[in-house]
Order: C-alpha cells, then structure tokens, then sequence
C-alpha cells in the first residue's frame, strides 16, 4: 500500500523533474545568448533543418551558419541546441572571439582542449592522432615533428615536388588536348597526395599514376574519405551504424597497409649509418631516438600517417580548385598574376625554364618574390576555407570569454566552433567586397604599383600594411593548435599556380559558369569579376570542398 502510495506521488513528481530540467535546458540554459527561436521538444533541430532547407541541401553547416548569422543580425557568436542527438554548438562568427579560443593562456597553455570534438573521425585519423591528442601527449608530437616542416627544410623538398606538378602538368595537357569536360578535383586531390606522400613517408604512391598502378593507400584512403561526406538532411546518414561499420572495416584495411609499410621503413632505417638517416619525413621523425618498435609506438606511428596523409591532400586540394576557379572569373586577377609570373619567372613560361629558374640558387627569393601569387592564395583561402575548429570545455571550468562589446559569457558545456566562413567574411573587417575575389587586399600599402583596396578602412592594430587584423584571417586556424603544414601546403600552391597558370586557361561549366552575351563575351559582374549563372558552393567532406567535384575545361592559353 504504501509503495503503491509513493509510486502514485512518485510519477507526477518526476514528470514535474523532467519538465523543468527539459525547460531549463532548452529555454533557459542559454537565454543570454543569440540563437534562433528554440523550442521547447525539438532545441533548434527543426529550425536549423528549416534553414537547409531553404537551399540547397548539400550545401556545407557552415555556409547554413553564415545565413543564421545574417538572420540574427550579425551577433558575435549564437547557440545552436541540438541535444540530444548531438550537442550544443557555439558557432564563433567574431575574430576577437575566436581569438580567444585559440590562443594559449594560463589555464590553458596549449589553448582550449579538443575534447571529443574529432571523435567521429577516429577510423580516418586514428585514437592517438597529433589532431586530437590533449595535454603533453600532443606537445611531445608536435615537438617531434616540428622540424619536418621548418621552412628551410621545405625548400630542400623543392624537386620532388616539380616532379609531381609535372605530372600533374602532363594530366592538364591531356585534357586540354581532348577539350573535354572533367572534374579538376581528381587530378588535383592525386596531386597533393602524391606530395604528401613523399613528405609523410618517404614513397612514392603513384596516385597520379595509371589506374591500376595507384598505390592501394590511396584507394582506400579515398574510399574512407567518401564514407563522410554529408548530403544535407541526409547527413544523418553519417551516424548509420552501417556507414559506421564500413568506416570501420576501411579503417582497418588501411592500419593494416601501414603497419606493414612502417614496420619495413624501420628495419630499413635502423640498419642505415646515422650520417644517412636524413630524411626529415613523418615517418623518420617516428623513428627518431626509438630503439624498439614496439606495439604502441606501432600503433601511434600509424595513426600520425593517417593523419597527416589526410590533413595534406585534402584541404590543399580543395585550395587548389577554388584558386582556379576564382581566377577563371576575375580576369584582372589573372592578369596581375601572369605579369608577375613573366617579371619574377623570365618570359619562358615552359615548365622546364619554370624548374630551373626555381631549382637555381634564387629559388627561395623567387618565391618570395611572388606576392600577388600569395594574395591569391590568401584570398582563396579566405572566401573558401576548407577547415576550422572545434574545441570543449566541461560544465564547472568556468570559461570565459569577453564579448566586443564587453559581455562577459560563460561558454562551459558547449562545443566551440570557430566558424571561419563567417568571421572571414566579416563586413566590418573587409567592407563592401567580403563576398568578392580582390587579391589587392592582401598587397601591402607600402608596395609599389598595387593601390590599396579603398573598401577597407585602416585599422590600428593590423600586424601587416593590410589594415586587416591578423586574426580576422585564420583559415590555418592561431595558437598553438595551429596548422603544422601551413607553409608546406602554401609552397604548393604557389609552385602549382606557377606552373599552370601561364600554360592554360580554366573554363568552369556547371555550377559557376559565367554569363556570356549574345556575341559570346563574358558579362562582367560586380567587383571586377565576371557575373556567373549560378554560385559554386562548397559541401563537407570532413572538409569543405566544390560540390560539383569543379567541372572545368582547360585549354592552352594564347600566347
Ligand atoms: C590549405 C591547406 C590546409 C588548411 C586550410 C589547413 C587547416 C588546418 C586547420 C584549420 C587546423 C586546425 C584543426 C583543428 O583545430 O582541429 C589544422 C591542423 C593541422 N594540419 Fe592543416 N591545413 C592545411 C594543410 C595541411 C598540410 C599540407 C598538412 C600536412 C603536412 C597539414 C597537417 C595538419 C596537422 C598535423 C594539424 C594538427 C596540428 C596540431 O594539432 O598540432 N595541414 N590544419
Ligand atoms: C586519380 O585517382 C583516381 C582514384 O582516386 C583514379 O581513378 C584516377 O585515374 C586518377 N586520375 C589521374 C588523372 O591520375
Ligand atoms: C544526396 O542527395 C541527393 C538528393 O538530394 C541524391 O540524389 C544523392 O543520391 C545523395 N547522395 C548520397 C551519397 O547519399
Ligand atoms: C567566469 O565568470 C563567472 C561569472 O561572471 C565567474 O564566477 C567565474 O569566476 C569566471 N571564471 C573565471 C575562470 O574567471
């Protein structure tokens, strides 16, 4: 009787728990923040699936975020609520915000922890990835590996490298020849995995290669990568167990090629004299001090290839393609850079003289001395950065942040996600042109014969003669947690565009193509570049890249 008694009272009771812990986290919890109507069942699940749904679906969260950020006017961060599915997102659209997400402070010496953010990608990266890894775990990686990515020893990693934009080279020829349509984003993701696998491991993995003669690290590696692309709404798909299980069986496949391949590189490397152990790849960095390869180490050395053959290729692809792309539609853009091609390179723009000239003693000046070539680069990455950040911090560490306007918020609890779409984009930091190509943003005032972009206004404070904040352009990410391939995948780039860009002229088709009259010409559009018929727009696929695969055509340009 009396259980029956306390049973009775004990539903109400617990329903009336439930209702106030529902309310408090849906409605309360986060009421001093920016976000979108929640409600009460749902968080902002329905509303967010609202917004994709206003466009197209396969466009990439971040981009969704970008227009939740215009329809909040413009805060400096907002709450996105989905639990319990996922979590709560801080999306960080505020580069003094995101500034203080990154860097090291005393609490947090090595900047905010990652948490469990990149859970998700263990099979692509592994348990004990330099990506993921917290504490002194990933210090002592880092350190480790540092060095194998110092810019003098970039610049000794030159020739290989002009061998493989050779290659890439010849693929171009091939389709300039054909004059067929084809998706830039395979030649150019063969590419730079080719590169990284010369910078990881020391091999060469012919993923530029015939079919056929591919390595299989790259098949699988791509076929894994595939397993995460998210298709909208549909990207629920990525929490199937069945996507699950073949990532998983992928994921095991590829650490077993791997194993097999480090295993070999060590017995080959310990019975080297230590005169001719100079290689600085990932792979020897491994090794280096290590008198036992044993389980552990085994498993870790895994997982950093993992990791750095993926972080290598993909994004720098993903540059790569949006760099083409925007020069096809800005011709002045184009212009500018073949001058300063024929000024720093000499007027030979064949691929031979190319190599020469940049394997010759000057070869590091030259490069320096390609700044419009850097502006492009940079500018790319700005409007289209193929990554970010995510960080976690426990409810109770009491993290703050200060807000421009001198609010104080509490962001314990929440995922951290620094949004590089939209603080990239920032109106007040990059004026009336956000959404436009203008390399000339990145030229210094003080650099003769460029004018400075008078849609920026001069800031204090700028680290360079840009007036643009060093921290409102992040594409590598700031801090300690930053990008340890950044100048590596920008030495890239520029060797690509300088070997390419003279040779070829890109016409996109599809999705970005530009608008042309009656006679043919090109309708030019706002901002110098050419009006196109419908945007191209990035999906994720772990990182942001070109819908459409970029379907271009090239041809050989006039000379
Ligand atoms: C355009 C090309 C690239 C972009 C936009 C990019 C972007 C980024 C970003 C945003 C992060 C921070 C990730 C986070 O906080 O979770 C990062 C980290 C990292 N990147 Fe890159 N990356 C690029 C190229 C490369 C290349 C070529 C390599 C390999 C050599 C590389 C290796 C790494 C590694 C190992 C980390 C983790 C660093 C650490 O936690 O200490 N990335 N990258
Ligand atoms: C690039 O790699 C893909 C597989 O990932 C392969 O099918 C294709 O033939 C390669 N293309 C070129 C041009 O090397
Ligand atoms: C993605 O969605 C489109 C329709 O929006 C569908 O045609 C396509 O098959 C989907 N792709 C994948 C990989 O699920
Ligand atoms: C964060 O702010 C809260 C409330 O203003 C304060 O109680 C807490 O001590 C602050 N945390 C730190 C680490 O200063």
């Amino acid at each position: 009787m009396l259980l029956w008694i306390a049973f009775l009272t004990g539903i109400p009771l617990l329903t009336l728990y439930l209702f106030d812990r529902t309310h408090y986290h849906r409605l309360r919890q986060y009421a001093r923040f920016p976000q979108l109507p929640p409600s009460w069942i749902w968080g902002h699940m329905k509303t967010l699936d609202g917004v994709m749904g206003e466009g197209d679906r396969r466009r990439h969260i971040d981009q969704v975020f970008l227009e939740i950020h215009t329809k909040l006017d413009k805060p400096p961060l907002f709450v996105v609520d989905l639990r319990p599915v996922l979590y709560s997102i801080c999306v960080i659209c505020n580069h003094e915000v995101a500034e203080q997400i990154s860097r090291a402070s005393k609490a947090f010496p090595y900047s905010l922890p990652k948490g469990d953010v990149l859970g998700n990608f263990e099979p692509l990266i592994g348990g004990q990835s330099i990506l993921s890894a917290q504490g002194s775990e990933w210090k002592a990686l880092r350190k480790r590996f540092n060095s194998g990515f110092a810019p003098q020893h970039l610049i000794s990693l030159l020739p290989g490298i002009l061998d493989r934009v050779q290659r890439f080279i010849d693929i171009l020829d091939d389709h300039a020849r054909s004059g067929e349509i084809f998706a830039l984003d395979e030649p150019c993701i063969n590419l730079t995995f080719d590169i990284i696998g010369t910078v990881t491991m020391d091999t060469n993995l012919h993923a530029q290669g015939n079919p056929g003669t591919q390595s299989p690290i790259v098949t699988t590696f791509r076929q894994l990568v595939s397993l995460y692309r998210t298709n909208g709404s549909a990207s629920w798909d990525q929490f199937k167990i069945v996507t699950k299980l073949q990532r998983w069986m992928l994921s095991r496949r590829l650490d077993a090629m791997l194993r097999n391949h480090v295993q070999k590189s060590y017995t080959a490397w310990k019975s080297r004299s230590s005169n001719a152990k100079n290689s600085r790849s990932v792979l020897a960095l491994s090794f280096e001090g290590v008198d036992n390869l044993d389980a552990n180490l085994l498993a870790s050395t895994c997982d950093q290839l993992k990791t750095f053959l993926f972080a290598g290729h993909d994004t720098t692809s993903s540059l790569l393609q949006w760099a083409f792309y925007e020069l096809s539609r800005t011709p002045h853009a184009l212009r500018a850079l073949r001058d300063e091609l024929n000024e720093v390179l000499g007027p030979d723009s064949s691929s031979t003289a190319i190599r020469e000239q940049l394997l010759s003693q000057r070869g590091e000046s030259l490069l320096s001395r390609m700044t419009y070539t850097a502006a492009v680069i940079k500018e790319a990455l700005r409007l289209h950065p193929p990554a970010g950040t995510g960080r976690f911090v426990s409810q109770g560490t009491g993290f703050n942040v200060t807000l421009p306007d001198g609010e104080v918020l509490c962001l314990d609890g929440m995922i951290l996600h620094n949004c590089e779409t939209i603080i990239q984009r920032d109106g007040k930091v990059y004026g009336v042109t956000k959404d436009a190509f203008v390399p000339e943003r990145w030229i210094e005032h003080t650099t003769p014969g460029f004018t400075s972009n008078p849609n920026v206004k001069t800031e204090s404070g700028s680290e360079s003669g840009t007036g643009i904040p060093a921290s409102a352009w992040r594409p590598f990410e700031r801090g300690p947690r930053n990008c340890i391939g950044q100048e590596l995948a920008n030495l890239e780039a520029k060797i690509v565009l300088a070997c390419t860009l003279r040779r070829f002229d890109f016409v996109k088709v599809g999705l970005g193509e530009v608008v042309r009259d009656s006679q043919g010409r090109a309708v030019m559009g706002e901002f110098r570049q050419y009006a196109v018929k419908e945007e191209l727009f990035n999906i994720m696929e772990v990182t942001g890249k070109p819908v459409d695969g970029t379907q271009m055509r090239v041809l050989f340009a006039k000379r």
